[in-house]
């Protein structure tokens, strides 16, 4: 069976010497049933032609960010989203240390910064410029970001030294790149995520809530199904269509939305708190509607429970457990303490106070904190700041 049968791969070649094994790969990556469109960079084009690589994939090949006609056929966010895996091979010290910085300042990284795709590289470079702390820096720095490393294979090098730092033989990367399974990362693991706001009754007709959209955690549960995890979605009320092949179960106060989630949590490899809960409800819920009678009236307000603190402390059967921090303030001192005080593994801070981004925005910029490790996922669609998450996730639980 092919192993990458209908998958689509955008193929990014950087300039290495490597790179005149572009057309080899790309041929045994189209055998393995995958659909290949290659990126090339500037001093690719200095080892292998575009036509040569248009011949095999049967594709347009893209090289410039800014080609009007390349971008009428499909442009370079189209390309991001069209790829099941975007793979980098070879990936040289250069575009590993873009990679790192999130610069986008030619097609192939513009592409690795849009795509809600998981991103391999297969680097390749001189043994010492692979032992240089600062591309190790940056290779930490992107498999933190959940970026998959193949290779390097050790031995003899075009200039003459011996070591670390040769690509990965075509066969052998084709393997390992069948072998992700781009989409299916997570199978095998149940992932229960809320979203969305929650509603707290006050009488018959009006409630307390929040802004939340729902749209973060609708996206974190898309991308979790997208890698391969069967996943439920305990959502408060939206106007979202739930994510395709994902179980929704729908609630409304934060009492609901805790039965609901405690009582899946224990079938859950990885539970992600994205929900704006009410951390109060109203003492005593009218049962009739309240008429006006004063200029002024008091409600009652009584704690709800915490819902992923609960979870977190689960005895038996405990799933990973991430957090949200939506916080206007001091974000750091105040995810780090919720991170500390409700147990968690993860937490993802965001700093609603930003216009664009939080609350009911389509774009999010977050820091997911662990207790010994901060990472920044910038400001990007929800949809990709979900899949970078989910993959930050998945890389956790490996370790
Ligand atoms: O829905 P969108 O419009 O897309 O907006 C996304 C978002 C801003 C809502 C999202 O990114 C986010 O930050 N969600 C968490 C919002 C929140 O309630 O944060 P918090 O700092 O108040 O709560 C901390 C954590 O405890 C959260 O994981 C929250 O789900 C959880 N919690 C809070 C109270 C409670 N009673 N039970 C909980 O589980």
């Amino acid at each position: 069976m092919q192993s990458l049968q209908n998958k689509n791969i955008v193929l990014g070649i950087s300039g290495g010497i490597a790179a005149y094994k572009g057309p080899e790969l790309v041929r045994r990556l189209k055998e393995q049933g995958a659909d290949v469109r290659v990126v090339l960079t500037d001093s690719a084009k200095e080892f292998v032609t575009p036509l040569s690589l248009q011949a095999v994939s049967a594709n347009p090949v893209s090289d410039n960010l800014l080609d009007p006609q390349a971008e009428l056929a499909m442009g370079h966010i189209e390309l991001a989203k069209w790829a099941d895996l975007v793979l980098i091979a070879p990936a040289t010290a250069n575009t590993i240390a873009k990679l790192a910085h999130g610069m986008a300042d030619d097609l192939l990284t513009t592409i690795a910064l849009a795509t809600p795709a998981p991103i391999a590289i297969a680097p390749a470079m001189n043994q010492q410029m692979w032992h240089n702390s600062f591309t190790q820096e940056n290779l930490n720095k992107l498999a933190q970001h959940g970026v998959i490393q193949l290779g390097p294979a050790s031995g003899e090098q075009a200039c003459g030294d011996i070591g670390l730092g040769r690509m990965l033989d075509v066969p052998e990367l084709v393997e390992q790149v069948g072998g992700l399974s781009t989409d299916e990362i997570l199978s095998g693991q149940h992932w229960v995520i809320t979203a969305g706001p929650t509603r707290e009754a006050i009488d018959p007709v009006r409630y307390i809530s929040n802004h939340s959209s729902g749209k973060m955690g609708y996206a974190i549960a898309q991308a979790a199904q997208k890698a391969g995890a069967k996943v439920t979605l305990v959502s408060g009320p939206t106007n979202l269509a739930p994510p395709s092949q994902c179980d929704i179960v729908n609630v409304s106060s934060a009492a609901d939305m805790h039965q609901q989630a405690l009582s899946l949590a224990t079938t859950a490899t990885v539970f992600v708190a994205c929900a704006a809960v009410a951390d109060y409800r109203v003492a005593q819920v009218a049962e009739q509607k309240i008429k006006k009678h004063e200029d002024a009236m008091q409600i009652n307000l009584v704690k709800n429970p915490d819902i992923v603190a609960d979870v977190a402390a689960l005895k038996a059967q405990r799933p990973f457990s991430v957090g949200f921090a939506a916080e206007t303030q001091d974000v750091e001192h105040y995810a780090r303490g919720k991170l500390a005080k409700k147990n968690l593994d993860l937490i993802a801070a965001n700093d609603v106070a930003v216009s664009g981004q939080g609350f009911n925005s389509s774009d999010n910029a977050l820091t997911v904190y662990s207790a010994d490790q901060s990472i920044d996922i910038p400001l990007a669609s929800k949809t990709q700041v979900a899949a970078t998450l989910v993959n930050i996730i998945a890389e956790k639980l490996k370790s």
